[in-house]
């Protein structure tokens, strides 16, 4: 009954909230036997992003047992704490959310808790003054990622006999606060810590979007062209300083030009990689769905769940890249 009420209940909010298809939407029919699941998504800054929605909504299909009421924040926590709220007044089985950033979840999720609806944070890690306010969470470990582009470079650089040598390093980095920007940023500066000769010149923030990482590094670009080193938090900003370096005239090459840091891993990050633009890329997986639907599933039968589950990732640089790992990738 809670699930038929749930489900009448969104489709009205949809229509009478004006959404668009692409901000919200419904899949299943409000049957009593689907596990009904509101999703709270970030956004669609990214490729990584697009490919994480796509996986979390073949995984929550109706075949599969689910009706699922997505929700697109557009990047703000504003909207997906409303979102959340409308899930719990809507009694969803499960609340899934990706949170923007890591802080200021602590009133919805007790809101949540006191509904008595399970909560399944992906993707980005929240900070909480209470270890109950969430179920589980499935998703990536942004500070491991980034100690890996930190060791990589410094053993590159080593390689090239430039261990002892000035390393000028511009950071673009990911949304301000969120656990993504956190970790990868805080690897980046604990190893310019540790290497005297590393020095972090320019840091400004390209919010995920290649759009914003072309506009930052355009005017980094005016002020300093003596780079060494392009940290990139994410495929698409890298794509963005890439074009801003190249129309100013340098050269994204880990032999003879800019040593250009990227994560993801996505198709066309690694299409970069390959051309030798983009020297190091760190995989961050956004295939979430499957992960998820099994943790939900297990809820379901009462069987015990891993609490924090990191996804297992791993990087390709320009020397281990191939044209058939490409091919062969799902995002
Ligand atoms: O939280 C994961 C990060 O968010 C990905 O690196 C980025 O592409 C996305 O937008």
């Amino acid at each position: 009954m809670r699930k038929l009420f749930a489900a009448f209940l969104c489709i009205i909010m949809l229509f009478l909230g004006g959404c668009t298809k692409e901000e919200q939407s419904v899949s299943g029919t409000p049957e009593d036997n689907l596990i009904v699941v509101g999703f709270s998504q970030v956004g669609a800054e990214s490729e990584w992003r697009v490919a994480n929605t796509e996986s979390m909504k073949s995984a929550l299909s109706e075949e599969n047992g689910y009706m699922l009421i997505f929700d697109n924040a557009r990047q703000e926590q504003e909207n997906q704490i409303r979102a959340i709220r409308m899930f719990i007044q809507q009694g969803v089985d499960y609340i899934v959310f990706s949170p923007n950033v890591e802080t200021g979840w602590n009133s919805i999720l007790l809101e949540a808790k006191e509904a008595d609806i399970p909560v399944i944070v992906i993707d980005r890690y929240i900070e909480q003054q209470d270890r109950d306010l969430f179920t589980a969470f499935i998703g990536a470990d942004f500070y491991k990622e980034g100690e890996i582009a930190a060791n990589w470079l410094a053993d590159f650089l080593k390689k090239r006999g430039r261990s002892e040598e000035p390393i000028r390093i511009v950071h673009i980095q990911g949304t301000i606060g969120s656990s993504a920007q956190i970790g990868r940023t805080a690897a980046l500066e604990e190893a310019v810590r540790r290497h005297p000769n590393w020095e972090i010149v320019a840091q400004e923030c390209g919010d995920f979007t290649r759009a914003k990482s072309y506009e930052v590094m355009s005017s980094i670009l005016k002020q300093t062209k003596d780079i060494d080193v392009v940290y990139c938090e994410n495929d698409g900003e890298a794509l963005g300083a890439i074009d801003a370096m190249e129309e100013a005239g340098l050269q994204c090459d880990p032999y003879s030009g800019v040593i250009v840091i990227s994560f993801d891993a996505t198709r066309l990050g690694l299409e970069y990689t390959l051309a030798r633009k983009i020297a190091l890329n760190v995989e961050c997986n956004p295939l979430q769905g499957p992960y998820v639907d099994e943790t939900i599933k297990k809820l379901e039968r009462g069987e015990p769940i891993e609490r924090i589950r990191y996804i297992d990732e791993t990087y390709f640089d320009f020397t281990s890249i191939t044209r058939e790992i490409i091919d062969s990738r799902k995002y």
